[in-house]
């Protein structure tokens, strides 16, 4: 059943160019100790995950090459951090550093961030975010977006009342998306009170690789915050 949800919901790239030794030595030893064990129950607690007894969760879905999140790991030790990538070379890449920086609050979901989301109990999270995530330009492709009436009820169902869920992206098409998604909701309320509240990245932000080939091909970003009400 998980394998059919997959092939029907997992579009785009799963694999590049081949892994480096060391990153094919980390898939094999260093994931499989920090994998969240989706085919198995989730923990009561979600914090349970960790050994570093977090006191804040945050989900980051289609984390590309980890950067953003290891940086946020490495920031803030007593939140953990959930990733979820279907792409090996930035799972391999997140692993580089998770081993470089010796992260102990990271966890990875290596496949399609659906199956984790369905996977998350209620209200664990503190914050999800959904960070450049592929825009599937042309109109026949919509239907690929993550952002969907059905991927929000279970962003809805697993943030906690209060919690956070940010977006951003550099394709203006996809912003209207999104805000068309979430605005009719009652379960999140967009925060933005001025310009700036959409213009400016969020405090700490460590600029990802996607918004870096954003800026370089004079595209620019926005940031859309909710509050899951
Ligand atoms: C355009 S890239 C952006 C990567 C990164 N967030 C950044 O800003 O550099 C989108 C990423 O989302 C991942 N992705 C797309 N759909 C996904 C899904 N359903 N589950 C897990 N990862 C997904 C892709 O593999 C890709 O790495």
């Amino acid at each position: 059943m998980a394998q059919e949800g997959l092939a029907k919901r997992l579009h785009g790239r799963r694999k590049g160019h081949a892994l480096k030794a060391r990153q094919g030595r980390l898939m094999e030893q260093l994931l499989p100790r920090i994998a969240v064990e989706v085919e198995q129950p989730a923990p009561a607690r979600l914090a349970d995950l960790f050994e570093t007894a977090p006191d804040r969760l945050i989900l980051e879905i289609g984390f590309g090459g980890g950067e953003h999140l290891a940086e946020g790991a490495a920031s803030n030790p007593q939140t953990g951090f959930i990733g979820a990538e279907a792409f090996i070379n930035g799972v391999a890449k997140l692993l580089s550093e998770v081993d470089t920086r010796e992260l102990t609050n990271v966890r990875v979901h290596f496949g399609d961030a659906h199956d984790l989301l369905e996977w998350l109990p209620d209200a664990c999270l503190d914050r999800a975010d959904l960070l450049y995530l592929d825009p599937w330009r042309k109109r026949r492709h919509w239907k690929r977006r993550f952002i969907s009436h059905e991927t929000l009820a279970e962003l809805a169902r697993v943030i906690r009342p209060g919690g956070e869920l940010r977006f951003a992206s550099d394709w203006p098409d996809y912003l209207t998306w999104t805000l068309m998604h979430l605005r009719p909701r009652t379960d999140f309320a967009w925060t933005a009170q001025v310009a700036d509240d959409w213009r400016k990245p969020w405090d700490g932000w460590t600029r990802t690789r996607y918004e870096a080939k954003a800026y370089r091909e004079g595209r620019v970003p926005s940031y859309l915050t909710f509050t899951r009400t």
